[in-house]
């Protein structure tokens, strides 16, 4: 690490402390807390928050679900997730601190019965945390619940605000199954609290690297200028798993990679990538520019669905437990879309997303226009390769761009050369928090910047919605196979190539 960059880590430490706004007393209320979720994200990251001193001296944390333990047993699940999965270890005092702070009540989600039950017991605990009535729930559940919970706690008036007392709500993706149903969802809601309430997490945005979207490109005043149809030939976003469905089956076979990855994840990072700078950063300001963005994009008509969109499943998808015996799910899928406004007019989005491909990775890689004129004579009279920027979000963090140099000796032979910056290399290895716990202390602050707004989620379904519509017609373009371990169908490489255009190999970064 150069002595610079030792110096930036070191003033972000300092200015991590006088930034950070410990959040007001409270107690955080998790449904589905028997889950994997719980155990594996949620838990670790509240564990992580307390080690730090990132939580208020008074907090309480309480576990609910059908499954039937008390709170011993309850502490004892916990602590083997945070053992298993958190960056921090759950040993003595630390551990003990966090236990004795951790409560389990069981419930039926559709009972009311059960809610009056929470209530009082969140009374008795409150009494602990110094009568601080601050409540934020968080539904950890399946989907199906994410309009009974609400409801069934307005009913109890546990979502009521009074006395200057918050009360939140973090709900969990998938938030709708279709453009009907998130508005519907919304609806529900709207009923029981105020928008300002309600919290919908897609734990893309807690990541550091997406986040650094911003900083990258209105921190800096390099990049701005280039920033638009003028310089920048097309985007690529590519969000590629290696994992097959695994114990999902239930789900992905009526969801599919467009619902499970495009309508929140990838459309999130074309969001970030396309808007303009806010005029401040807070939560109302950048929403409502990404929601411009939302706006301008272009839906896909149903005459173009051939052309734009392209789906497939992996080989042996249909063999897999719970997936239905001739199932047009999509595992694979490449989209063409276009923003209408000044700065994007005409510069192609390309999105890719599957699961069993070459590579677990998300990038979103940003090629500018070819060079106008060409000085330096190139083998058969080839074209210059355009520099290409790449913000790589997971693995190996960081970001990088592709420039010409010349090489040296006789002549005036060109390559391209990479230049790299990687969080773990430049700032350290435990630096990156994992993204619910910022994500976590945001809902806990107050701070709903990262998390997606009504209009936000409903004009993602409308992107979304005609594509699915598409392909259930009877002139949908037919499902793509490709073999597991590959980077999709050919067909996908024949998608882009149409345009002129090449997907990017995916970049490891030493
Ligand atoms: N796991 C992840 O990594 C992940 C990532 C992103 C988003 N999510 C979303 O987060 C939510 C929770 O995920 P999870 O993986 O923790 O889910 P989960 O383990 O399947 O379910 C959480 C809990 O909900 C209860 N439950 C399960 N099925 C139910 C049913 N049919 N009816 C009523 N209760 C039921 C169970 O508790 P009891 O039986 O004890 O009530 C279960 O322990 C889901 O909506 C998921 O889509 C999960």
């Amino acid at each position: 690490m150069t002595d610079q960059v030792i110096k930036i880590a070191s003033d972000m430490t300092t200015a991590k402390s006088a930034l950070t706004k410990i959040p007001d007393p409270c107690t955080i209320v998790i449904f589905g807390a028997s889950g994997d979720l719980t155990q594996r994200k949620l838990m670790p990251a509240l564990f992580s928050l307390a080690c730090e001193g990132l939580l208020p001296e008074q907090f309480n944390i309480v576990g609910v679900a059908r499954s039937d333990m008390n709170h011993e047993a309850f502490r004892d699940h916990i602590k083997k997730g945070v053992s298993a999965h958190s960056r921090l270890k759950p040993k003595g005092e630390n551990w003990d601190n966090f236990a004795k702070r951790l409560f389990y009540v069981p419930l039926q989600y559709d009972e009311p019965a059960g809610y009056k039950n929470l209530s009082d017991f969140l009374n008795h605990i409150d009494q602990d945390v110094g009568g601080a009535c601050n409540i934020l729930f968080y539904l950890s559940t399946p989907p199906l619940l994410y309009p009974v919970i609400p409801q069934m706690l307005g009913q109890v008036g546990l979502l009521h605000e009074a006395d200057g007392h918050w009360r939140r709500i973090i709900i969990e993706k998938p938030f709708g199954h279709d453009l009907a149903s998130a508005i519907a969802l919304n609806h529900t809601l709207h009923e029981v609290c105020q928008e300002e309430q309600i919290y919908r997490i897609d734990h893309y945005l807690g990541k550091e690297t997406v986040q650094n979207m911003l900083v990258f490109r209105f921190a800096n005043a390099i990049f701005e200028p280039l920033w638009n149809r003028n310089y920048i030939d097309h985007v690529q976003i590519t969000v590629a798993e290696t994992v097959t469905l695994g114990s999902r089956a239930g789900y992905y076979d009526t969801a599919g990679v467009l619902r499970d990855m495009f309508q929140n994840h990838i459309i999130q990072l074309m969001t970030l990538t396309a808007i303009e700078p806010p005029a401040e950063l807070n939560a109302t300001s950048l929403r409502d520019e990404k929601v411009k963005v939302l706006k301008a994009i272009r839906p896909i008509k149903p005459e173009e669905i051939k052309q734009q969109t392209l789906r497939a499943q992996y080989r042996t998808y249909r063999d897999e437990k719970g997936v239905a015996h001739r199932t047009r799910t999509a595992t694979y899928a490449a989209l063409k879309l276009y923003i209408d406004n000044w700065r994007w007019r005409k510069v192609p989005f390309y999105l890719r997303s599957g699961k069993a491909l070459a590579d677990k990775v998300s990038e979103i890689s940003i090629q500018f226009r070819h060079v106008p004129h060409l000085m330096f004579p190139q083998v058969n009279g080839q074209l210059l390769p355009p520099n290409v920027l790449t913000l790589t979000i997971q693995p190996n963090e960081g970001m990088h761009l592709t420039f010409e140099t010349k090489v040296p000796g006789a002549g005036m032979r060109t390559s391209s050369v990479d230049m790299a910056f990687r969080y773990e290399r430049d700032f350290g290895k435990d630096t990156l928090p994992d993204a619910y716990e910022r994500l976590l202390l945001d809902a806990l602050q107050g701070d709903a910047s990262l998390f997606t707004r009504s209009d936000e989620i409903e004009l993602a379904w409308k992107v979304i919605d005609p594509i699915l519509k598409g392909w259930d017609e009877p002139t949908a373009p037919s499902v793509h196979f490709y073999e597991s371990g590959t980077w999709g169908p050919s067909s996908a490489d024949a998608f882009i190539e149409n345009d002129g255009r090449k997907w990017f190999q995916t970049h490891v970064m030493e």
